[in-house]
């Protein structure tokens, strides 16, 4: 030790010492979000801790999901939503009610400029396709067209990530809303067009683990969009939700500026964990109901005060077993939520193509849904 102390000297330990210190807060000071977006990621324990939240908003959340003046140098991100439908090789895909339920939403509550189904092929008897066709707007994909990863193929990919590709080259080219067809909206997203950067995404998770593809607005040519396409370079299929929600939460603390990350509530609450899909899918007694509609007459249909919409993932079992009469006599939030903002369930039975009795649907909603 004499030796060694002899050797460097005390005083260079303690500048060594000083300058650990100052490397280290450095790194903490500049890369604080990087390092919490890491633990964030780490896949112990998940489903727990992405239930965790003490519902404060950050700041930049706050002033993401508040209403913006129009910037002068940029077009609003265009009010167009896209929904994508896919079936596999030489098959059609056939509309669920389910599907149907997410797209007469948008087509009654965003007040959008269009409506556009993007499909490889669609089953165009289907009777919910019917209800809806002339409320949107089909579009053929050719699958060939749809840019792959490198060395991969999109018809070698899964479905799922075909979907992923395809939303980003649509919303590069035109830009607006894109939406999964598991996610049900209640009111226009009008305050989030004017954002001054060019593309808006929600977190997933109360500990903002991930920002979710579910639903994507941007600009046409964003910046955001076409790192988020480059990152495909290393594209691994096994790891499922990559480039789906972890990806773009890394590349949003890369480029703070380029995507302005929304509160959990606002598309992503409740999460895909269990206990939050049984909250929002199972029978609830006649005083929960009465606290969900009193919320949502006073958020304008949605459950919480910032929310837009509510995806229902990991619900596949109960969106299957959906039909009017379920809708309309098993009281679930879920089935609450996507009925109209007053009790009556007028919303599913414009569905069932019939108005019943003791319809309290407000008139305009009536005129948008018969125009
Ligand atoms: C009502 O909204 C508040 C505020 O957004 C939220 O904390 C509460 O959980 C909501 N209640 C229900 C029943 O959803």
């Amino acid at each position: 030790m004499t030796v060694f102390f002899g050797a460097v000297g005390p005083r260079r330990m303690v500048y060594f010492a000083i300058c650990m210190v100052l490397v280290v807060s450095l790194y903490l000071a500049l890369d604080k979000r990087l390092l919490l977006t890491r633990l964030n990621q780490l896949s112990i324990e998940v489903e727990r801790r992405i239930q965790w939240w003490n519902w404060q908003d950050t700041p930049e959340e706050i002033s993401c999901r508040a209403a913006h003046n129009p910037v002068i140098s940029k077009d609003p991100i265009p009010n167009i939503v896209h929904f994508i439908l896919l079936a596999g090789e030489e098959k059609e895909v056939d509309m669920s009610y389910a599907h149907f339920l997410a797209i007469k939403a948008a087509v009654v509550r965003m007040n959008a400029a269009e409506i556009k189904v993007h499909t490889y092929g669609l089953n165009t008897a289907n009777q919910w396709w019917k209800e809806i066709e002339k409320h949107v707007t089909l579009v053929h994909v050719d699958r060939n067209e749809v840019q792959a990863a490198p060395g991969l193929s999109v018809s070698s990919m899964a479905l799922a990530h075909q979907a992923d590709l395809l939303r980003l080259a649509i919303l590069a080219r035109e830009g607006g809303i894109y939406m999964d067809t598991d996610v049900y909206t209640f009111k226009p997203f009008t305050d989030l067009l004017n954002n001054p950067r060019d593309a808006v995404m929600a977190h997933e998770g109360g500990n903002r683990y991930g920002l979710c593809n579910a639903v994507i607005m941007a600009r046409p040519g964003s910046t955001f969009i076409s790192k988020w396409q480059d990152s495909y370079k290393t594209f691994n299929p096994q790891v499922w939700n990559e480039h789906s929600v972890r990806k773009p939460k890394k590349l949003q603390i890369q480029f703070p500026d380029l995507v302005c990350p929304l509160s959990p509530t606002v598309f992503f609450w409740p999460t895909w964990a269990k206990a939050h899909v049984l909250y929002m899918h199972e029978p609830i007694t006649p005083d929960e109901a009465a606290s969900l509609r009193a919320n949502m007459t006073a958020f304008g249909g949605a459950m919480y005060e910032n929310q837009l919409a509510f995806h229902a993932v990991a619900a596949h079992d109960y969106l299957s077993t959906l039909s009017p009469k379920v809708i309309q006599e098993r009281d679930t939030r879920f089935n609450i939520l996507v009925s109209c903002h007053d009790s009556v369930r007028t919303f599913a039975r414009v569905g069932q193509g019939r108005d019943g009795p003791g319809s309290t649907t407000p008139h305009h909603i009536l005129q948008t849904l018969t125009t």
